[in-house]
């Protein structure tokens, strides 16, 4: 009797989504969306990235909320290995970029372990999703020099920070996964130096048509946010820069945003648009 020939081993894209907006998936992975034979997806990949995946590529929902997991991390795995050994291309699709708060290197180290050939494709992060289509400049010259992403969240519970290298001025905080955990983090933020009167927003759904924005002093924002869906991703900035999104706001929403509260605070504008203004 003739032994079965191996099927070809398959490979894994690792390919990350992007915040939500179509538009702003890569072509990389818009390309590979269109030619592989499965997509195993994330809760967190919506509506429109999904519909740009043609009726004959299989999708899987690997789900994922906080703490909700639809197919837990090891049968996941399993999946992902059990795919490419059939001789799949498979596309594992993680919202944001899959080395950002993305689990991405575990699911790395179970293809490492199995032999599975991969690729990573980045995607764009909530951060900078957030930060463009609100209109906050992460870095500037005359007000940050530095930028923190940061979870809320940790493997066990709330995160465990060094708090005081958190709250150093000059430096631009986004926190990921940080709305449940906000009024303790402002606490220990403040505790460890930050001005309360630092401005801050969290904002729902960045990048998509329901985009909301809350503004808000870091001391205030907590409570203000609470009216946001604790349900829907929301990505937390925290510093000077966030003043200048009064200027710089382009992308707007129905009913999207809360009045600013940082009149008079807002950092000057650069000298040269000064001059060009005057
Ligand atoms: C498990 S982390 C995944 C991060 C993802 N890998 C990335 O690079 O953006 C989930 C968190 O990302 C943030 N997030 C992801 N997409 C977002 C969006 N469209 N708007 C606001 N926050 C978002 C939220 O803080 C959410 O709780």
């Amino acid at each position: 009797m003739n032994a079965q020939p191996m099927p070809r081993l398959g490979r894994v894209y690792l390919v990350g989504a992007g915040p939500g907006d179509p538009d702003l998936l890569t072509v990389k992975a818009l390309r590979l969306l269109q030619t592989v034979d499965v997509v195993v997806h994330d809760r967190l990949v919506g509506p429109g990235v999904l519909a740009l995946i043609p009726p004959g590529v299989e999708r899987v929902f690997a789900g994922k909320q906080r703490a909700h997991h639809h197919l837990r991390q090891p049968v996941l795995n399993d999946l992902l290995v059990e795919r490419a050994r059939a001789g799949q291309t498979v596309v594992r699709l993680k919202g944001g970029d899959p080395f950002v708060f993305g689990r991405g290197g575990e699911e790395l180290e179970a293809l490492l372990h199995a032999g599975v050939p991969f690729e990573i494709v980045p995607g764009i992060t909530a951060a900078l999703g957030a930060a463009a289509y609100v209109g906050v400049p992460l870095t500037h010259r005359d007000h940050s020099h530095a930028l923190v992403l940061a979870t809320g969240y940790g493997q066990d519970g709330p995160a465990l920070h060094d708090w005081n290298a958190l709250a150093r001025a000059g430096q631009t905080l986004c926190l990921y996964m940080g709305l449940s955990g906000l009024a303790r983090m402002r606490q220990e933020l403040i505790a460890a130096g930050m001005a309360p009167t630092t401005p801050a927003c969290a904002v729902e759904n960045a990048t998509l048509p329901q985009q909301r924005v809350v503004k808000a002093t870091l001391r205030e924002l907590p409570e203000r946010a609470s009216r946001l869906d604790p349900t829907s991703p929301v990505l937390v900035i925290i510093g000077d820069v966030v003043a200048l999104q009064d200027r710089y706001a382009w992308f707007t929403t129905a009913g999207a945003s809360t009045a600013s509260p940082f009149a008079g605070a807002a950092p000057k504008a650069p000298a040269a648009v000064n001059k060009r203004t005057a």
